[in-house]
């Protein structure tokens, strides 16, 4: 398959298509894509027939910014009314076997309105795919995407387990908790879950932890750490959530998020400060060299136009900085679902 076909936040096409176009030139690759403006996606063309699939493959999910999903596609295939399941078929043949089939749409209120649709094609299409042997267990960690775009109009393609989103649509859907202080609660609980994932929390997200939350207040990236046991400096003028502070767990600073020293080495630093992304990003590569902590999660607010030049002038402020310090560190980041005009990048030094 020629082309990769990422899903994104509307009115991000842009920046997802920036971001890819850049990492497929890293890989030998130099197509291109038109990006539909608030399309909630973006197709590039590699320019090689099997460069969608050799691209995808050799990407790494929690190092792209922008996308939601990813995978590999071909042309896209329109269909008569009544023959969706016979054209779907057809062009499965140039897929490989997979595990399991998903059927999506963008997030946009029009391709959501295609759910009816989508709910009457599901059962004759997996089981046309089932008879024609496109479906095999031992095919593990390859799925079969249908992207509809309308109801005439979709795209066929495949992931791989390396790099994709365990989500439908690329959306991990999150409750609010009905003790959270604030709704930004949910971007801390997306970031642990996407960032630290189980296998890791036994070495860097346990009870008895201590954490710097930087523009804590009301509270709601605070009470993530409360509810897993870790003592927090919440540093924040305004108030926080009496609930909160009744726990015994946070400490609230009423103190300046830039001038703001811990009283010692914290296990964990996040912020959530409106400032200009660069000042963020000096201030986490300070907290990172000084030693003051060794994992961070952090916004990168980008209401800016250039959002993609501007997060990578970013990144290679922290990674000189830290370069210059001798530090070795994984920097991993995604624009989440729970996120808006912002990013969220995790850093830990090894
Ligand atoms: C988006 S809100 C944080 C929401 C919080 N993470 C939550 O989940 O409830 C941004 C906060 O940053 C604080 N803030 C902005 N500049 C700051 C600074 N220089 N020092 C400390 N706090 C700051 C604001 O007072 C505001 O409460």
């Amino acid at each position: 398959m020629k082309n990769v076909l990422i899903y994104c936040r509307p009115g991000f096409e842009r920046d997802a298509l920036a971001e890819i176009s850049d990492k497929a030139s890293e890989h030998g690759f130099y197509g291109y894509g038109v990006p539909a403006e608030n399309s909630g996606y973006v197709l590039y063309n590699t320019g090689d027939d099997q460069g969608g699939e050799t691209l995808i493959q050799s990407l790494s999910f929690n190092h792209l910014i922008f996308a939601r999903q990813i995978i590999a596609v071909n042309d896209v295939i329109d269909f008569e009314k009544g023959g969706r399941v016979q054209a779907l078929l057809e062009a499965a043949r140039e897929l490989p076997l997979a595990e399991d089939m998903w059927f999506e749409t963008a997030d946009t209120n029009e391709a959501k309105a295609l759910a009816g649709l989508i709910k009457k094609i599901e059962k004759p299409l997996m089981s046309a795919w089932k008879k024609a042997g496109l479906l095999r267990k031992k095919a593990v960690g390859i799925r079969h995407h249908v992207f509809f775009m309308e109801g005439n109009q979709a795209y066929l393609g495949v992931s791989y387990q390396s790099c994709r989103s365990e989500f439908l649509s690329g959306i991990r859907r999150l409750r609010f908790p009905s003790k959270g202080p604030s709704r930004s609660t949910l971007k801390l609980e997306e970031a642990l879950l996407q960032f630290v994932p189980e296998q890791r929390r036994e070495r860097d997200l346990y009870e008895g932890m201590h954490a710097v939350d930087l523009g804590a207040a009301p509270g709601g990236w605070t009470y993530q750490f409360v509810i897993r046991g870790i003592h927090t400096y919440a540093v924040d003028n305004g108030p926080m959530q009496k609930e909160l502070m009744n726990t015994g767990l946070v400490s609230h600073m009423t103190e300046d998020g830039f001038k703001f020293k811990p009283p010692g080495k914290v296990d964990w630093l996040v912020c959530d400060m409106v400032e200009r992304p660069i000042l963020v990003a000096e201030l986490m590569a300070k907290w990172l060299c000084e030693g003051w902590t060794q994992r961070a999660i952090f916004n990168l607010k980008l209401p800016m136009k250039k959002r993609y030049q501007e997060v990578v002038q970013c990144f290679e402020l922290i990674a000189s900085q830290l370069k210059q310090q001798g530090l070795k560190y994984e920097m991993q980041y995604k624009h989440l679902y729970h996120d808006r005009e912002e990013i969220t990048v995790c850093v830990m030094v090894k």
